[in-house]
């Protein structure tokens, strides 16, 4: 059995070492594929792998048909939007994320760009804290709890909106859980964002929800820069000097928002929240183990998409 890692945003040596590991002690084979920039060579690439290891990179139907031994996919990481599940199922191909495994250094990250913000992009001039600020945290999955925990080592003031996570869970961690996204945007300083790209959140993120937030606003995204609408922030950016946007994931209009708003956004060069050796390490063994549990035992634990 070949397990093949697609990774054109590659894992530190010592996570691959890691895979490497698990996969040889199962017996089976290891093959990287590591900056491929091209979809070309990771057609060619996934023809005789039987299991492959991601992380962003696009696996839909195209990739699906040139894999003719593919059994399992696994994302190593949360979200697998770049993953044609309904393609997948047709292929009889079990694909599968590993949640939690990078959450805090896509947390801690989220705390790097807000220290940036506040201390005006370390510019030199006076900027502001952190603490005793109105955080509001989008989504409380396994990110929002590691920013919520870090928030409370800032001495922030913690709210969360999450339409699938209970009152009570959100509470028990001493977090003020509010009722509906616009009532995140019109209580917090700084809103971070830990949504994942869906067909209901693509571009959510608008002028009139971001418009809600109190005069010097900061909008901080380690999610997914499909969620926002880029048109709407850019209006609304203009309309109003005081918001700040700062994000991981670079977006379509970049160019446009770095040349408008010089000093109130920001964008990572490549997204890099959960490119940490711990992260990469938990993720990606979390990824092999889970491949070999499918191949040897048929464990479908952390499958996502429909049988
Ligand atoms: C995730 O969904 O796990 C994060 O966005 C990290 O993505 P990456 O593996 O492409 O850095």
């Amino acid at each position: 059995m070949k397990v093949l890692v697609a990774t054109d945003k590659p894992f530190a040596k010592v996570a691959v070492d890691g895979i490497r590991n698990e996969i040889e002690a199962a017996g089976y084979e290891l093959a990287l594929l590591e900056k491929y920039g091209e979809k070309a060579k990771l057609l060619e690439a996934v023809k005789d792998a039987d299991a492959i290891i991601i992380r962003s990179d696009v696996i839909d139907a195209e990739v699906l048909d040139a894999a003719k031994q593919l059994k399992i996919v696994v994302r190593a990481g949360a979200g697998y939007d770049n993953v044609d599940l309904e393609a997948a199922t047709a292929h009889n191909v079990c694909v599968m994320n590993t949640p939690g495994q990078n959450s805090n250094a896509v947390a801690e990250l989220a705390f790097g760009l807000m220290v940036m913000a506040v201390r005006n992009m370390y510019n030199g001039t006076s900027g502001s804290e952190l603490k005793g600020k109105k955080l509001g945290i989008h989504a409380y999955g396994n990110v929002g709890r590691n920013v919520a925990r870090i928030a409370k080592g800032f001495g922030m003031d913690i709210y969360a909106y999450d339409a699938f996570c209970p009152k009570d869970v959100i509470e028990a961690d001493g977090v003020k859980a509010v009722a509906s996204a616009e009532e995140l945007y019109s209580t917090c300083n700084i809103v971070s964002l830990h949504i994942p790209a869906t067909a209901e959140t693509k571009n959510s993120i608008n002028h009139a929800l971001v418009g809600r937030m109190p005069k010097g606003g900061l909008l901080v995204n380690t999610a997914r820069k499909e969620v926002i609408n880029e048109a709407e922030l850019i209006q609304l950016m203009e309309e109003r000097a005081d918001l700040k946007y700062m994000t991981d994931i670079m977006p379509a209009a970049n160019e446009e928002f770095a040349s408008k708003f010089p000093g109130r956004y920001f964008s990572t060069p490549k997204k890099m929240g959960a490119q940490t050796a711990e992260a990469n390490i938990n993720a990606g063994i979390a990824a092999a183990k889970q491949i070999v549990g499918f191949l040897k035992d048929g464990c479908e634990k952390f499958r996502v998409n429909k049988k």
